[in-house]
């Protein structure tokens, strides 16, 4: 690697954040931008793609342009861009992959695919600057359940995914069923102080022929059946006891495979990712379990965990000392695997 610095550009608009970084060396943050979405989707409980795109055009420009201004730097600066190409909604992608394109041509400047989960990996680097590969990481964010084993820089081998539902995708269902809205999760973290997560029984399941597989649908069902047969007693709903409950249910699925898969693959290190890992029943409770096996625990800061243009600009610079470059034929790709 040469002594010189490598200053990233990175754009991110898979879902419902507008965000653009500015990234030294993959792990120095000199600017962070996020333009959240949130309190728009929210009126229609969940995010509405065609209104995510609309917003994504309305404010990346100037998303980016702040990213720049706190970075005090121009386009000159820059020695490549980095976006994220997929996964994610279609329409929001590609106007952060457009945009990106542009600034490219515009400047000559290498252009730089990134993939999503990678991103959320790699928010795990920023936060602590020395860690490296190999470790096992849990992904866990709205979209995606993943147990990825890190090998190193770049590659990624998923031992284990979700079969059904993203953990996040149940926290915002459910979030909605007992009528918390939009997103679930943290909504959901919330309400569940002040409940007894020991209150409802819930399911955890397991996946016969792959153990480090997930599945949350049969939990999310049982939820749904519970709600129903209070309801139908013409009994109130408690609602943070249901909160806390199903919040337990769902950690203690997290955890056990997490550390089945640390321990069965020897691992010595385990990182947390993804919106959900912004939980924090979810990261004591992933902290103790790894303190019991002596596994070092990483998780990113809360910020770190949703969705951001940092951990891009990071996965990004790693890809682009890898020598990858895109042309500007790069596409948004909805449904791209971990690996593609
Ligand atoms: O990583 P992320 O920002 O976007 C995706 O790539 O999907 O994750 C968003 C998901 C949502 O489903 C949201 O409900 C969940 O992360 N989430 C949480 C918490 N904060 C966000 N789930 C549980 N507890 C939280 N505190
Ligand atoms: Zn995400």
């Amino acid at each position: 690697m040469s002594s010189k610095n490598i200053t990233i550009l990175s754009i991110e608009s898979s879902c419902d954040e507008t965000a653009a970084a500015v990234v030294r060396n993959g792990r120095e943050v000199i600017s962070s931008v996020i333009s959240t979405q949130v309190p728009i989707h929210t009126l229609y409980g969940g995010v509405v793609p065609e209104i995510a795109s609309r917003k994504h055009i309305e404010r990346v420009n100037q998303v980016i342009e702040q990213a720049l201004q706190d970075a005090k730097m121009t386009l000159d600066d820059i020695d490549a861009i980095a976006v994220t190409r997929g996964p994610g909604l279609v329409g929001a992608l590609l106007v952060g992959v457009s945009v990106a394109k542009a600034i490219s041509y515009a400047k000559n400047i290498p252009l730089v695919g990134v993939h999503h989960i990678e991103g959320h990996i790699c928010a795990n680097y920023i936060e602590y600057p020395t860690l490296e590969p190999p470790f096992m990481c849990l992904v866990v964010s709205g979209g995606h359940t993943h147990l990825v084993n890190v090998s190193n820089y770049g590659e990624y081998e998923v031992l284990g995914r979700t079969r059904d539902d993203a953990a996040g995708e149940a926290f915002d269902k459910i979030g909605r069923e007992i009528g918390l809205g939009y997103p679930g999760g943290p909504k959901i973290e919330a309400a569940a102080k002040e409940g007894n997560p020991n209150a409802v029984d819930l399911p955890r399941a397991v996946v016969n022929d792959n153990v480090y597989d997930f599945s949350f649908s049969g939990l999310k069902s049982a939820t749904l059946n519970y709600l129903n047969s209070v309801r139908m007693k013409g009994e109130e709903v408690n609602i943070p006891d249901v909160a806390a409950s199903f919040q337990q249910a769902v950690v203690d699925a997290l955890v056990e495979h997490a550390m089945l898969g640390a321990t069965e693959y020897g691992a010595k290190k385990l990182a947390i990712a993804g919106g959900v890992a912004s939980n924090s029943t979810f990261r004591e409770a992933m902290k103790t379990a790894c303190e019991d096996k002596g596994i070092e625990f990483f998780c990113p800061s809360k910020i770190l965990c949703t969705d951001n243009a940092a951990m891009i600009g990071c996965a990004g610079y790693y890809e682009y000392i890898n020598g990858r470059r895109d042309g500007l034929d790069l596409d948004a790709v909805p449904y791209l695997k971990l690996g593609e």
